[in-house]
């Protein structure tokens, strides 16, 4: 409680270990909040739950809670499945891929992500885990950082049209994207200019931070 109180004067680190995937995995206290931040970038909780709220309310509410079956690619503290459960009341069954386990012990032990109902957890690379699934789901959320770097493969047609194909008709693309420099930023055109509009509504949405852009993409297919 008193960490909490402090945390308002400035942020209080409480655990950091050393990660192959993201350099440090930290767990601090600010302005009463508890977050997980890697190196350089906020990975849970914090202004990242806030940007990814924001791109379920643009996929509106009572359609996701509608839904039978929502995909996570990157869990790290798996802030989104609190926004789905505790804010949308999403009842339906959730399932995160994750490849660093060890925020998935920081998640269990900071953020109780192993209280979430209906979840499963998959230790595994996300590119082999779409290989490897014979599920459909209603919303695929793509939100992978390795600190701040987005590895190729999210980008490329291979990766993107598998997650088409694992996409259930009227069913959404929830991808959280960074924006750093001009690549990047032309990287995002190109990735939405690739999509077949006679099957796919996409959009990106304006920036709610500056450094991240959120990508829709919506099958339309019955
Ligand atoms: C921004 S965090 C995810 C935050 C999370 N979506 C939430 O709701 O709080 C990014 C995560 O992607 C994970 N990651 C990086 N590369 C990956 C890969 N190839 N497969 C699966 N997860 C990966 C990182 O370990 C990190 O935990």
């Amino acid at each position: 409680m008193l960490k909490k109180i402090v945390s308002f004067l400035f942020p209080l680190k409480i655990y950091t270990v050393k990660s192959a995937v993201s350099k440090s995995l930290e767990v601090t206290w600010v302005n009463g909040e508890l977050v997980l931040d890697s190196e350089n970038t906020n990975y849970s909780y914090g202004s990242l739950q806030q940007i990814l709220k924001h791109g379920l309310q643009a996929i509106g509410f009572e359609k996701i809670r509608k839904m039978d079956h929502v995909l996570l690619l990157g869990v790290a503290g798996g802030s989104i499945f609190k926004t789905l459960v505790d804010d949308i009341k999403f009842s339906g069954k959730l399932t995160g891929v994750e490849i660093d386990s060890a925020t998935i012990e920081i998640a269990n032990q900071y953020f109780k992500l192993n209280e979430v109902p209906n979840l499963e957890i998959i230790i595994d690379d996300a590119f082999e885990y779409v290989l490897k699934t014979t599920a459909k789901y209603d919303l695929i959320v793509i939100d992978i950082f390795q600190d701040t770097n987005m590895p190729n493969f999210l980008f490329e047609s291979f990766f993107t049209k598998r997650i088409c194909f694992l996409l259930r008709n009227k069913g959404f693309v929830l991808f959280n994207t960074m924006i750093l420099d001009n690549k990047s930023n032309e990287r995002n055109k190109k990735y939405l200019s690739d999509f077949n509009e006679a099957d796919f509504s996409i959009r990106a949405l304006p920036r709610v931070e500056q450094h991240n852009e959120l990508l829709i993409i919506e099958n339309l297919n019955y």
